[in-house]
């Protein structure tokens, strides 16, 4: 990248095309320091962080101690913090995540291990903070500090507002960072208030310094960190200045700096028709005139005078992009039977298609896309909806008790005897027990866990059954990654690779609807799709794919830009209705998610927004004005298959 079309950043930021070869990248780094001292006889000094940023460099570096024999002996970490209150063996402390996923898999000494305590007490935290900056000092200052992004924009646990040379201390956490750490902590009235974090000035002082972000979700937090003033409320800018800086991202976390988003701006531009069309629906948006209306000096008072040098007149250049536009729209997802498809978004041929819908929890696919599975079934279509997890982590336990409840008083009611054995109401008495007993952020029995299962099951059928799409069309999968735990353990597994590859070969979709794509990957859609990736991957050379379409959604509560629509699929006032009601079904995701109901905004709302807004837009570059608008953009199965 030349420093031309990087000259807004002002910090070294290198996108990489998946987080994984970043990840190789940093462990290698690290993995040559700790080398490098030992050959010395000194010690390595790491900043170390928690969160899901960092999962993936701890697992390579533990690969390298198990494969590569890095020892650990000359190892010294710190932790940039903790949450306060929290003892060490709280399964969400950050004691106990780095335990699990680092140091007791390497031989590093427990000495040389530092995460600052949340049990202290209130009257020491003072001295215990200094301590644990002058520990740092003792140790030789740190070599090499690790660091995520929080949307609040912090490092560590430094929230906006914290001054540049703060140091280590107690502080309150922002309502964002709590509403983040919701899911981890099963509910955000049991996410701490308060922690313990390394200050900016503690972090400011180590020799090296990276920075690491996955996901769209981080894209704008990393743009204004990058390229805005720096300031103390976005306490990730302050890192601007320091002589070792780097920002390692991702492509998806990319996607707001200026350079992605507008490269025109920067430097010269390979003007494909990808291109072509972003730029002028940027420019329609900027100037607040339809594509047809766009005038040279518009063109000109905006930075693309170079495109139309390169495809002007202003003219042709509107024209064309206002019928790619308008052929991005179809009322016919899956094909239209016996009409030119060759301004189309999907071929017309075969008719009808297999279509398989995926869905990474049973909530994604009607919310995201219900008007268009209801469509496709409707003309024809052979529809599977596939859900790739069961989706318990996120059924609040007040709704499994109202099943359980149900249950245990149907006993009672009919008189339902079983004979040996525990009677139903009986197993339901006895789960129903284990969850009034549970700590909080306890993990949930297998016995709740598989009714929390079953309450979204029935949600998803309800759901469906409103879009007229009967229950023999739904597959739930529960791929076992899921199983596996709590929220940031998820990787994909060999198990779940083979399990949606018997669906795929099952089915021989001639399209596949799947989201996921754009979010962080350690997420469960960010897994889910990379499971998916994984399973075409293994299916590659079968002939069905090769006939195969892929089209992806946004997931909840996420909006295509205009300017990545493939396929728009316009919903009339009716089809946006009976959407909505599908979307009063999934009670458990309800106030589950303390954003949604701190913004007085439900999952049903934000869908109706979404869909609105995207028609909104389509109305805005001059399209027909429709009630709402679902759109997809085509993935190319060879960037699957590379994937
Ligand atoms: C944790 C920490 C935090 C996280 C940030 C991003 O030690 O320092 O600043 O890095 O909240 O969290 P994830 O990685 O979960 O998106």
């Amino acid at each position: 990248m030349s420093r031309e079309e990087e000259q807004f950043e002002k910090i070294s930021t290198r996108v990489f095309r998946g987080s994984e070869e970043a990840v190789k990248v940093v462990a290698g780094e690290i993995a040559a320091l700790i080398r490098e001292r030992a050959e010395d006889g000194r010690n390595a000094v790491l900043g170390l962080a928690t969160g899901s940023t960092p999962v993936p460099v701890y697992r390579e570096l533990v690969r390298i101690h198990k494969e590569e024999g890095l020892s650990f002996r000359n190892v010294v970490t710190f932790n940039l913090d903790e949450y306060y209150g929290l003892a060490d063996e709280h399964p969400e402390s950050y004691h106990q995540f780095m335990w699990e996923r680092l140091f007791q898999h390497v031989d590093i000494p427990r000495e040389q291990v530092h995460v600052p305590s949340g049990t202290v007490e209130r009257s020491e935290v003072y001295a215990y903070c200094d301590s644990y900056d002058q520990a740092i000092e003792d140790a030789g200052g740190l070599d090499y500090q690790i660091l995520g992004i929080g949307r609040t924009g912090h490092i560590g646990f430094n929230e906006p507002g914290s001054a540049r040379d703060s140091k280590t201390r107690l502080v309150t956490l922002d309502s964002l960072t709590r509403v983040d750490a919701a899911r981890d902590f099963l509910g955000e009235a049991n996410v701490p208030l308060y922690a313990i974090t390394m200050g900016v000035g503690t972090i400011l002082k180590a020799r090296r310094l990276v920075l690491m972000a996955w996901g769209q979700s981080k894209a704008e937090v990393v743009r204004d960190a990058v390229e805005g003033v720096p300031n103390e409320n976005l306490p990730a800018s302050l890192l601007q200045g320091h002589g070792d800086v780097r920002f390692f991202i991702d492509s998806t976390a990319s996607e707001e700096l200026i350079r992605f988003r507008l490269p025109w701006l920067v430097g010269s531009v390979d003007w494909d028709p990808k291109m072509v069309r972003k730029a002028v629906l940027w420019l329609s948006d900027t100037v607040g005139k339809p594509i047809l209306k766009l005038q040279e000096s518009d063109y000109n008072e905006n930075g693309l005078g170079e495109l139309l040098i390169h495809s002007g007149p202003a003219y042709d250049l509107n024209i064309a992009v206002f019928n790619q536009t308008q052929h991005t729209i179809t009322g016919w997802p899956g094909g239209k039977p016996d009409a030119d498809d060759s301004h189309r978004p999907e071929r017309a041929k075969p008719f009808p298609k297999r279509v398989l819908v995926l869905g990474s929890e049973p909530h994604e696919d009607i919310l995201c896309m219900g008007g268009t599975a209801h469509r496709l079934k409707d003309q024809g279509s052979d529809v599977t909806l596939a859900y790739l997890t069961s989706g318990n982590l996120a059924v609040p336990d007040n709704l499994a008790k109202q099943t359980l409840a149900l249950m245990a008083e149907l006993e009672t009611e009919v008189e339902l005897k079983r004979g040996e054995g525990l009677s139903l109401g009986q197993f339901a008495g006895v789960i129903l027990q284990s969850i009034e007993d549970k700590d909080e952020s306890e993990q949930d029995s297998e016995s709740t866990r598989k009714i929390k299962s079953l309450v979204r099951r029935n949600e998803a059928r309800d759901a469906a059954r409103i879009l007229k799409i009967d229950r023999e069309s739904q597959v739930f999968l529960e791929l076992p990654f899921y199983e596996n735990g709590r929220y940031r353990n998820f990787a994909p597994e060999d198990a779940d690779v083979e399990r949606l590859e018997a669906l795929l070969e099952k089915v021989k979709p001639h399209q596949v609807y799947v989201s996921g794509g754009l979010a962080d990957p350690g997420s469960v859609s960010g897994v889910c799709y990379r499971v998916f990736c994984q399973a075409i991957q293994r299916l590659k050379g079968q002939a069905w794919l090769k006939d195969c379409r892929v089209w992806s959604y946004r997931g909840v509560g996420q909006e295509w830009p205009l300017h990545e629509i493939d396929m728009a699929v316009p919903l009339s006032p009716g089809e946006l209705a009976s959407k909505i009601e599908a979307s009063f079904q999934y009670r458990s995701q309800r106030s589950q998610f303390p954003l949604r109901a701190s913004n007085h905004r439900e999952i049903w709302q934000e869908t109706d927004e979404i869909n609105r807004h995207t028609a909104v837009r389509y109305d805005g570059v001059g399209m027909a004005e429709y009630e709402a608008i679902e759109a997809f953009k085509e993935i190319p199965l060879e960037a699957l298959l590379e994937a």
